[in-house]
Parts: structure tokens; C-alpha cells; sequence
């Protein structure tokens, strides 16, 4: 069901405070496991379970750079060693909990879930953060009652913003007949394509006069596991009606988000939009993030009753049609990393 040998976004870095209670219990890969920031700002990720009776260690408290488990109180340092047991002075060399390599990028909390040899921080994917002094990016988060499977399929193809967001990010039937240019990357696909003389998004028509056309570029990274980073450019409408626009550039955004399967049945979605600072006006990050907060709450809506559906009825068999095309390849990718690891590769 998931690749192990792969950065999962555990969340933001503003989520974890220094405080004295600052333990965030998080499920990644249906493996629980509790953060914390030690002193020096670093971050610790460990099993969510004591080796003596199981207990939840996001109950315990924090001691310096170790963790304390507040049902017998075992002691345990940041590469999860035992180094104290109240009642005995012998630490037996299995009472220790597993750890999992930590990387901060993009003030994203990213999390291996596999071999630790393996935890390579360049695989971690390109993405635009809050703390990027040339962007105005605003950040949020969602959690889906789906399987990470159903939101790949939704990531990788984006003519449902026509209907599913037609009341938010949608427009016109052009995104159903866009042509797009896929690209293979080593953990994923980057997707292009470019609309010409289209009408603002939905949630953007006010801002102009009735009839008002722009062209647009979209520029998509979607990465294993479930990673999608968009870069996307409105330019003032140009004369060319194929490629890229010879009109001028008027906003320049990226949209970076982290679709984390929690389990089979959840995923955590952690995401942001907005503008470059040279594109900025005021206000207009803030009316993004609405936008997109506004749409996920539709995705959710949709993909949870579908999860219900396909639960319901597993091995019904489907319907396929052109647009299968790009949620097709990314889940050919997934199936492909997760049977060489389940044969040992990767
Ligand atoms: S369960 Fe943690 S110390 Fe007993
Ligand atoms: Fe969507």
C-alpha cells in the first residue's frame, strides 16, 4: 500500500513549538509516531509506542533533547536509547523505540519512512515555502477521509476543476481539451500545459470586466508519494494560440502541496499558494489561499463519498476514458516503486 523508502511531509514547522507540551502525534504510512523539537531546534521523530507496555509516547513529556514516557516514566534519548528506568539501574539494550530521519525544508516537516541508509534529503521534492523571501505564500491544511490513491488520480488530472470547482478554481471547458506535455521524473511526472484567452478563475472574475481573457501556464511537478507543486502564470492575452504567450506576465504563483497518507482510509493535506513578491499586490495571496481552501473543501466532499463507493464495491468494474491519461501514469509510477520494494530494490 506505501512506499516506505520515501520523505513523507509530516506538516508544518510552525506546528512545533519549543514548548513543554509541543508533542505532535502524527500516523504516516499507517505508522504512528510522535515529533518533538529539541533544544537546538532539530527535530526528533519516534515510534508512538514505549517498548514496555505500549503506551502513547505524544503523552509524555519532554526532558532536554530526550522524551519521557509518563506511564512508568522509561526515559528516552533522541536516537530512542533507553537511558533511565525508575526502579532498576540496569537498561536492558532492547528498551529503545525506533526513530525515523528528519529533514526541514520549505518549512515543511519531512519524514523517512523507510531504510534509514537510504534517507537521501536530495529526493525530498522541489516545493515553494512560507519562509521564501521572493514569494507571498500562505499556507493551510486538510484531512481526507480517502485513500491517497483517489487524490493522486484527482492531482493528476485537472479538467475536474471544470466541474468539480466550477464555483471556485473552474472556468471553461478548455481544460478538457487542453493538451498537455508530460514529462518523466525520477520519483514522478511533470505535467505542462498552456490555456490562451481564457476568462479568470471563478474566484477571480470580480477583479475584472465582464469579458476579460488572459492566457495562462501551468507547470506541475506531482512526486512520489503524493507530492503536487504547480507553478502558475497569468499573462495579459497575447496573438499566439499555441504555446507559450507572447502576452505580458501580470501574476506568478506556486501552489505547493503534500498529500500524506496517514492510513488506507486518510490522507493529511498540508498546502499553500501566492504570488511572487514582484507580482504581489496586496490582498491577493489572502484571496488564494480562500480560493483553494474553499476548493478542497469540494475535493473533499467528492473523493470522500467516491472512498465510500469504492469500498462499497472494490473489484466493480470501471469505465475508462481519455482523461485517465495522466492519473493513469502516476499510479503505473506508484505500483511500479512498490513492487521493487516489496522485491527488495530501492
Ligand atoms: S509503558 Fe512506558 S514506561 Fe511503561
Ligand atoms: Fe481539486
Amino acid at each position: 500500500m506505501f512506499v516506505k523508502n520515501c520523505w513523507y511531509c509530516a506538516g508544518w514547522d510552525y506546528e512545533l513549538s519549543q514548548g513543554k507540551h509541543a508533542l505532535l502525534a502524527r500516523r504516516i504510512a499507517n505508522e504512528p509516531f510522535v515529533l518533538y523539537r529539541k533544544p537546538d531546534g532539530s527535530v526528533v521523530a519516534m515510534e508512538d509506542r514505549c517498548p514496555h507496555r505500549q503506551a502513547a509516547l505524544h503523552l509524555g513529556q519532554k526532558e532536554g533533547d530526550s522524551l519521557r514516557c509518563m506511564y512508568h516514566g522509561m526515559k528516552f534519548g533522541p536516537d530512542g536509547r533507553c537511558t533511565e528506568i525508575p526502579g532498576q539501574d540496569k537498561i536492558p539494550p532492547q528498551a529503545c523505540v525506533r526513530t525515523f530521519p528528519v529533514v526541514e525544508k520549505d518549512n515543511w516537516i519531512w519524514v523517512w519512512m523507510g531504510d534509514p541508509a537510504k534517507a537521501d534529503p536530495s529526493l525530498i521534492c522541489f516545493a515553494v515555502g512560507p519562509g521564501d523571501k521572493n514569494w507571498n505564500i500562505k499556507t493551510s491544511q486538510v484531512s481526507v477521509n480517502a485513500n491517497y490513491r483517489l487524490e493522486i488520480a484527482n492531482l493528476m488530472d485537472l479538467s475536474h476543476l471544470t466541474w468539480i470547482h466550477r464555483k471556485t478554481l473552474g472556468g471553461t471547458d478548455a481544460w478538457t481539451r487542453r493538451k498537455t506535455q508530460y514529462t518523466k521524473l525520477p520519483r514522478g511526472i511533470n505535467s505542462k500545459f498552456w490555456m490562451h484567452s481564457e476568462p479568470p478563475p471563478a474566484f477571480a472574475q470580480h477583479l475584472f470586466p465582464p469579458g476579460a481573457v488572459f492566457d495562462m501556464s501551468f507547470d506541475v511537478d506531482v512526486t512520489l508519494p503524493c507530492n503536487f507543486v504547480l507553478h502558475f502564470q497569468v499573462y495579459t492575452s497575447g496573438t499566439v494560440t499555441d504555446g507559450p504567450s507572447n502576452g505580458q506576465l501580470m501574476l506568478d504563483t506556486y501552489t505547493s502541496q503534500a498529500v500524506t497518507p496517514r492510513d488506507e482510509d486518510w490522507v493529511d493535506y498540508y498546502y499553500s499558494w501566492g504570488t511572487s513578491v514582484a507580482t504581489d499586490v496586496p490582498g491577493m495571496s489572502d484571496m488564494l489561499l480562500e480560493a483553494i481552501n474553499a476548493a478542497f473543501l469540494e475535493d473533499k466532499a467528492v473523493l470522500e463519498a467516491q472512498y465510500r463507493n469504492v469500498k462499497e464495491r472494490p473489484h466493480v468494474k470501471q469505465v475508462g476514458i481519455l482523461l485517465d491519461a495522466g492519473p493513469e501514469k502516476m499510479l503505473w509510477l506508484l505500483d511500479k516503486f512498490l513492487a521493487e520494494e516489496a522485491e527488495g530494490g530501492r
